[in-house]
């Protein structure tokens, strides 16, 4: 049996795939199962940002790997501790906390439910939670129920109805349509500084210092999907740096680059006081309010990190 026959027979048919069964990857190239090498421009799908095993990220991992494979989070690592520290004082370089997951979905699964937190401290007049967060056409958050939902395209939804309430999709880059963007029940913005499954469209300065302005009036989350164009993919570590840096968004998230290849996402929550009591934002979720088997060691270790 054939590499492909084998998918055709055994793997689930959710990808279609090019003919090509690939084998080795080092920097740049890669080679297939015949031996021919080829230059990789997609690398992954926009994850491997230090290239094909590169050594030191390779050998990150097998230290780790030697040492401890996986702990829970119902114990420290420090691993987990210092790649936290890394984020928030090198990548973000604002006050706040980070929760480490598997994937991308999973990272903006976990900015939604902050954001309904968050909504039950800030309700509506009638005292119920607010619960809609405003996300874009042509975004892509990802396949969860949860981030699924939250993507302002048909085509990923269909076939899989009734979505998840609480979503509304708005023109992005449209600030006339941010006029009657809030209602009593909206809770945030969800958007990409960079879309980019969608088409690739550039959040403009002037749109997100909008979002901004209203997320201030209206006591609202202002959240960034950087799950693929951060990282240093836009130049800057993160995105809307490298658009409106003065911007100090309250959730974030990311994956793909951030791992170089090694499945890790995050999402991350600001320190801002959200009331007069100064509860900070990122003690809304405490202990109980979310969870991962695998988020406990980061095989990241920052040490091998900057290159
Ligand atoms: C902007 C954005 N958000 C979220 C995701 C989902 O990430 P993952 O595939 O790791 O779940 C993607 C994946 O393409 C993405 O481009």
């Amino acid at each position: 049996m054939t590499t492909p026959e084998r998918f055709e027979e055994h793997v689930l048919g959710t990808y279609g795939r090019f003919p090509l069964t690939l084998v080795e990857g080092m920097g740049t190239r890669v080679t297939d199962d015949a031996g021919r090498g080829y230059l990789d421009f997609c690398m992954g799908i926009a994850v491997c940002s230090l290239g094909h095993c590169h050594p030191r990220m390779v050998a990150a991992i097998r230290e780790q790997a030697g040492k401890l494979i996986h702990v829970s989070n119902l114990y420290y690592t420090d691993s987990q501790g210092l790649l936290a520290e890394e984020m928030n004082l090198h990548h973000i370089g604002l006050p706040g906390k980070n929760f480490f997951s598997n994937s991308g979905a999973e990272a903006n699964d976990g900015l939604i439910k902050s954001a309904r937190r968050y909504g039950h401290l800030k309700t509506q007049a009638d005292g119920k939670p607010r619960f809609e967060v405003v996300t874009f056409q042509q975004s892509f958050h990802g396949r969860t129920l949860g981030s699924m939902a939250a993507t302002g395209q048909a085509k990923i939804q269909q076939g899989f109805d009734p979505m998840l309430p609480g979503f509304r999709y708005l023109p992005f880059n449209d600030i006339a349509a941010l006029e009657n963007a809030v209602r009593d029940e909206t809770v945030g913005f969800l958007l990409e500084p960079v879309q980019g499954e969608g088409g690739i469209h550039v959040a403009s300065a002037e749109f997100l210092r909008a979002l901004d302005a209203l997320r201030k009036k209206h006591d609202l989350l202002l959240m960034f999907d950087e799950v693929q164009a951060g990282f240093g993919r836009c130049g800057e570590a993160m995105a809307w740096r490298a658009i409106a840096p003065e911007i100090e968004p309250d959730g974030i998230s990311w994956a793909k680059g951030m791992g170089g290849g090694v499945p890790i996402g995050a999402f991350w929550l600001s320190d801002r006081a959200v009331d007069e009591k100064g509860t900070q934002l990122s003690s809304l979720m405490g202990p109980g309010s979310h969870g991962s088997t695998y988020g406990a060691i980061r095989w990241s270790a920052p040490q091998h990190w900057r290159f």
